[in-house]
């Protein structure tokens, strides 16, 4: 693993590679001198910075380099082993190598992926098998936006995982073993003696099914004690207690999967519940291992740097959230055998995971140092959806928005604007019912999506749809649309696509046609970092600037028509490829025609 193969994949990577050999010839005394590359905006397309800090290692050591960083960048430059990437470098005077591409390189790059498929550039990662833990909304409780918001994150990051080639455990843990099942429970036999007869009829509306229940346990003493015998007899075991149990999480998972649907998100749930089995044979292990302590009637791990310890143990003998994650942890690790587990959930739970990553270390779960080792636990946070009042996102002042009720709306408000827009430019005669409806989907709900992951995810932002539904600025909207013009590029010049890509040949001649080139080239590393780092937002600024740099292309160069047709007509092509792997990635549907 980590290890990289030849092509295009990663071309930091490729040329970090070149400086290592160079690096090694040019100071055979210094071992393992990382190589610094990176991409550069001036003067060249990347630059390596050794220079500097290697002529602070060996300034005093020898008579060569007189000149300084500037001399040894020289030698870097000289020593690099022949390679078709480079076109040319240049030396600053403080030691910077700047390195230009080839240009024919690039092209050659790209038209390879074109036979071969966009997969030949997924990127490269050092794990084989990752969880992703996310949307996990809670039975009877309602899906609110942070959960969306989940949803959407979590989504994103499997599939650029499983892009890379890893192998993602699309984990719904859902919160489905908490006390108040007592009284739900409680609440459906009395009120519903007849509930197994009357089926899902008897819950109705699970959210005022939960609320009414709710009053009723904090209104009345004597319920409130039944429920708590309730739960008692559901954690033993009694099948009618299970019963219920089970068909109260049955509606709660049809209401969610309303939600997946649209989103086209695929989750296996394994909710809280199915960890229970597991919790004393973990806690037996940390116990022995000195973990859990008493404190102040509670079992508890105490965590360096945290002024309160981790409950374990609730004073009243029960587990709790933290029970339960401890052992899905313990679960995922040696059970699924996984190398990296992620976890998606609002910054308000940060130290909670921080706990249990620490309670992990100790355990000698996790590698305790900080470095970049596996496995590997992280927890994606992210912050709230505000509303155009910039407070915590509602309709109709303290109602919670219903997800499904949102993205139906998405969609409406897109299907009258693409109405709109047909009937503008005269071409809603050319639309059928269904690809009026479809179109109007992948736009809404793309819009939802998008708008969501553009941001860095860990700073709040505010639900709008009228700025996601701008089809001007950095939107889903823009971007498909985007996509379905240079497909009708394609299509209107009557070109054969797949014959251009073998017998074509690609050749960037105009400056915007390398710079949109050089761009698509460097696809595979941004992907790495998003999902290195699990910031989707990179990919979505990548795609941004991807279908920007297309317009400079598009607006600089003739494609049909010119005698660079085919050659231009293949660089469209591959822009169209890239951009649909970045729609793939973002969980966006794209859009063909417009
Ligand atoms: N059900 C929790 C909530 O709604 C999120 C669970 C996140 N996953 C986890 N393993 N704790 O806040």
């Amino acid at each position: 693993a980590g290890q990289v193969s030849g092509g295009t994949r990663n071309v930091k990577r490729q040329l970090s590679q070149l400086f290592e050999v160079s690096l090694r010839t040019t100071f055979p005394d210094e071992s393992n001198v990382e190589p610094l590359v990176v991409v550069s905006q001036k003067f060249g397309d990347y630059q390596c910075n050794n220079a500097m800090s290697m002529w602070s290692k060996v300034k005093g050591k020898t008579a060569e380099f007189k000149g300084g960083p500037g001399s040894i960048g020289e030698t870097l430059a000289r020593n690099l082993p022949p390679s078709e990437i480079i076109e040319s470098t240049s030396v600053a005077k403080a030691g910077f190598v700047n390195i230009i591409l080839s240009n024919k390189w690039i092209a050659k790059s790209i038209q390879k992926m074109l036979v071969d498929g966009i997969g030949t550039w997924a990127p490269v990662l050092p794990v084989t098998r990752a969880v992703v833990d996310f949307s996990s909304p809670n039975i009877a409780k309602e899906m609110h936006v942070g959960h969306l918001r989940s949803t959407i994150i979590g989504d994103t990051l499997a599939r650029m995982l499983e892009y890379s080639n890893v192998d993602v455990l699309r984990r719904n843990h859902v919160g489905d073993w908490g006390t108040q099942f007592g009284m739900l429970i409680q609440y459906l036999f009395e009120m519903f003696p007849n509930w197994e007869e009357a089926g899902d009829q008897a819950i109705g509306d699970l959210q005022a099914f939960y609320k009414a229940s709710k009053l009723k346990f904090d209104e009345d003493p004597s319920f409130k004690e039944r429920a708590r015998q309730a739960v008692v007899q559901l954690q033993g075991g009694d099948p009618q207690y299970h019963r219920a149990w089970k068909q109260i999480c049955e509606i709660s998972r049809q209401e969610f999967d309303q939600v997946y649907s649209r989103l086209g998100v695929k989750l296996e749930e394994k909710g809280e519940s199915f960890y229970n089995p597991y919790i004393p044979g973990v806690f037996e292990e940390l116990t022995h291992k000195g973990l859990i302590e008493e404190s102040e009637g509670a079992r508890v791990i105490f965590i360096e740097g945290h002024p309160k310890p981790l409950i374990v143990v609730k004073h009243d003998g029960g587990f709790n959230y933290a029970s339960t994650d401890l052992a899905a942890l313990w679960y995922r690790l040696n059970e699924e055998k996984a190398e990296w587990m992620v976890y998606l959930t609002d910054v308000g739970q940060s130290s909670h995971f921080q706990m249990l990553f620490s309670a992990a270390k100790r355990a000698g779960w996790l590698p305790s140092d900080k470095a970049n080792s596996y496995p590997k636990a992280s927890h994606i946070g992210f912050g709230l959806v505000l509303g155009a009042d910039g407070k915590r996102f509602r309709t109709r002042s303290t109602e919670v928005v219903r997800l499904v009720d949102l993205l139906d709306e998405a969609k409406a408000r897109s299907k009258m604007e693409l109405k709109q827009r047909l009937e503008n430019n005269g071409k809603i005669a050319e639309w059928s019912d269904q690809e009026l409806e479809q179109t109007a989907e992948a736009v809404g709900y793309g819009a939802v999506k998008y708008a969501d992951l553009k941001n860095n995810r860990l700073t709040n932002y505010q639900f709008s749809f009228d700025a996601m539904l701008n089809d001007k600025g950095d939107t889903a909207v823009y971007l498909l649309y985007a996509h379905a013009r240079i497909c009708s590029i394609i299509r209107k010049s009557g070109k054969d696509v797949e014959e251009l890509k073998k017998n074509g040949s690609l050749v960037l001649g105009h400056e915007d046609e390398r710079v949109l080139g050089l761009h698509l080239v460097q696809f595979s590393e941004i992907v790495e970092e998003a999902c290195t780092n699990l910031l989707p937002n990179i990919l979505c600024d990548y795609l941004y600037k991807l279908s920007d740099k297309f317009t400079r292309f598009y607006t600089s160069c003739q494609v049909v028509g010119s005698p660079e047709e085919s050659s231009r007509l293949l660089l469209c092509e591959a822009t169209a490829v890239v951009m649909r792997k970045c729609f793939d990635l973002l969980g966006i549907i794209p859009v063909y025609k417009i």
